[in-house]
């Protein structure tokens, strides 16, 4: 198993990517932390402190993190995840305590006691791991690996150049692909392919038990909010793009994509591009490749862990 701490944004395909982090018996799940992205700070650590009361996992400890990007006021993206940030499902107050520290102390401390090292996943704006590398620099020999979601090699989301959870914070971005630490990114190349269909969502519904419709309902929404090429149609079904799962699946199970190694820059200057992940997909620069760069997945596997995480909570 692998000791994981999850920095997340919910957000409803951080949802899903959080119940797979606690399902999962490839993953020690010691903390959870939260970043301003989808919505403000404080929704989406309330609605981190949700799901974890849903998946009946409060022992789990979570600390909220920057209330803003390093350098730039925060876009949210609540015309995809409405108002609270996972419109669409009823979810469990939390009794869950407020920690008195931050999400960066939280860090720090759970690396600096862990003997084993620990991954880093995050599926939202990079704002608090970056302030952690900037802050703890001793501790960075105790990560593991960082997988996030974010970036893409070709294309965008936010723009035509870039995704949203890199545009949100570029500097953060630049920051943890420069860090010399081991960085897997997951970006639209993967994740857009990461596809579940209203089919899915009915199966994940008829799972029956808490978890199973609320994040049946979670995906409804979300359904009706995703973005489609211009070109689906009827000949053409474009499911909803489960793209925060695919950075924890990684390292549930690495063999269910492909990835290659590459240079990754990221574009914080502002231009047309800004806050795109520059890759150099044929080493035109001849440069360190310091990032795992996702372009595949294994579909089928990808569906069966979403049913496994769904069934666990039975
Ligand atoms: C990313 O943006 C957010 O809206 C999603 O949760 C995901 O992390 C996709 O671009
Ligand atoms: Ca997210």
């Amino acid at each position: 198993t692998k000791k994981v701490i999850l920095d997340c944004d919910p957000g409803h395909d951080d949802a899903l990517a959080l119940l797979m982090a606690i399902a999962s018996e490839k993953i020690d799940l010691l903390a959870v932390t939260t970043s301003a992205g989808n919505q403000v700070p404080e929704k989406t650590y309330v609605n981190a402190k949700r799901l974890l009361t849903l998946a009946k996992s409060e022992h789990i400890p979570v600390a909220r993190g920057a209330s803003k990007p390093l350098r730039r006021n925060l876009i949210i993206a609540d015309d995809v995840h409405g108002e609270s940030g996972i419109d669409g499902a009823e979810l469990p107050e939390s009794a869950i305590q407020d920690l008195d520290i931050s999400a960066n102390e939280l860090i720090a401390k759970i690396l600096r006691e862990s003997e084993e090292k620990v991954t880093l996943i995050a599926t939202g704006p990079l704002t608090n791991i970056a302030i952690f590398l900037l802050s703890h620099p001793e501790l960075k020999e105790k990560i593991e690996m960082i997988s996030f979601m974010g970036g893409a090699c070709f294309g965008g989301n936010i723009t035509p150049h870039a995704e949203f959870n890199i545009y949100v914070d570029p500097e953060a971005a630049d920051i943890v692909v420069k860090s010399g630490v081991p960085v897997a990114m997951f970006g639209l190349d993967v994740t857009l392919k990461a596809q579940l269909f209203e089919h899915d969502i009915k199966e994940i519904r008829e799972v029956g038990n808490d978890v199973a419709r609320t994040m049946a309902d979670l995906l409804d929404f979300f359904n009706l909010t995703t973005t489609r090429p211009f070109w689906a149609d009827e000949d053409h079904v474009e499911g909803i793009h489960m793209h925060d799962p695919c950075a924890v699946a990684y390292i549930i199970d690495p063999d269910m994509f492909t990835v290659y190694p590459m240079n990754v820059q990221v574009e914080t200057s502002e231009s047309l591009a800004l806050g795109s992940t520059v890759v150099d997909y044929d080493n035109v620069y001849k440069k360190e490749k310091n990032v795992l760069v996702a372009f595949n997945l294994d579909l089928a596997k990808f569906k069966k862990l979403t049913m496994d995480t769904i069934k666990y909570f039975s």
